[in-house]
């Protein structure tokens, strides 16, 4: 990896890359296709990191298909997949790693970093170190992880990495579901009704041109929370930038309603834009 890194940086060659923990599905597809479509080559890593899952039934059930994996990235035509072993990642291994602790800012404290604690400094750490290795012109994220976006751009400010960080769209199935690897893990009825949490944010939309924030928050949760097997963890309404909460529609020019929901044991995460005028 560091020598194709070298040759291509030798080149002068724009290097995009996307990074995964593998599954792949059309919503990683999506990034990695833009990344060929804007760099001279890309770069694709498939790595489960265990130092991001503070649950270790959540990693021991996180799904894993390399196989399909490498050949939806050939297809998508990459130059290189890259799947490390985790002492590649973690020399030493995860327990005797040389842990350091990131300043993540606010944007990590909330939401995701208050039901996931620890999460952010797991991903801080394993992106800060994949970025050391593939040295990236541009590194492509998804906006369903809204807030991951916020925390990478933070981190790469403090730490003074230089590359671009690119949001792209989040992929929807056709009854609106976010694609997500853990997708797989829904019974069939549980895959039924997930639908609900995008048809839930999106009539809000809709909703919130008449109503307050408040009102709006409430009716979303009472609408998926009426779902049976589904439970909302946490939605909350925030400014797109600093993710403070928003409680008047008119103090942000960018609010974004950030959402998890639990369908049985799988956890689930989605977002909508409620206004964007920046
Ligand atoms: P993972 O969940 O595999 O996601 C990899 C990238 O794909 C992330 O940027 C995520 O936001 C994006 N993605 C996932 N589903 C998407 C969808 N439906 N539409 C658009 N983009 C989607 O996020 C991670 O891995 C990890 O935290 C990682 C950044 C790789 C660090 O370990």
């Amino acid at each position: 990896m560091e020598t194709f890194v070298a040759n291509a940086h030798k080149k002068g060659q724009s290097i995009g890359f996307v990074p995964t923990m593998g599954a792949l599905h059309a919503g990683h597809i999506s990034l990695v296709e833009r990344a060929v479509a804007e760099n001279d080559v890309t770069v694709v890593s498939v790595f489960v990191n265990p130092t991001q899952f503070n649950n270790p039934d959540d990693l021991a059930t996180y799904p894993r298909d390399e196989e399909s994996d490498f050949k939806l990235l050939a297809q998508a035509g990459i130059s290189v997949a890259f799947a490390p072993q985790v002492d590649e990642i973690y020399p030493g291994g995860v327990e005797n790693r040389h842990k350091k602790t990131f300043n993540l800012g606010f944007a990590s404290s909330v939401m995701e970093g208050k039901y996931r604690p620890g999460h952010f400094q797991g991903v801080a750490e394993v992106v800060s170190r994949l970025f050391g290795i593939v040295r990236p012109t541009r590194a492509y994220f998804g906006e369903k992880d809204f807030q991951q976006i916020a925390v990478i751009r933070n981190m790469v400010e403090t730490e003074g990495i230089n590359v671009e960080i690119v949001p792209c769209p989040i992929k929807r199935g056709d009854d609106g579901l976010a694609l997500s690897s853990r997708n797989a893990l829904l019974t069939p009825a549980q895959r039924n009704v997930a639908p609900e949490i995008h048809r839930a944010l999106a009539q809000s939309v809709q909703y919130a041109k008449d109503h307050s924030v408040k009102a709006t928050h409430d009716t979303v949760v009472e609408q998926i929370n009426a779902v049976p097997d589904m439970q909302v963890e946490y939605f909350e309404i925030v400014d797109g930038r600093t993710l403070l909460p928003v409680e008047e529609w008119s103090e942000s020019p960018w609010v974004v309603g950030c959402i998890t929901v639990y369908c049985g044991k799988v956890r689930l995460i989605d977002n909508i834009c409620y206004k964007k005028t920046i």
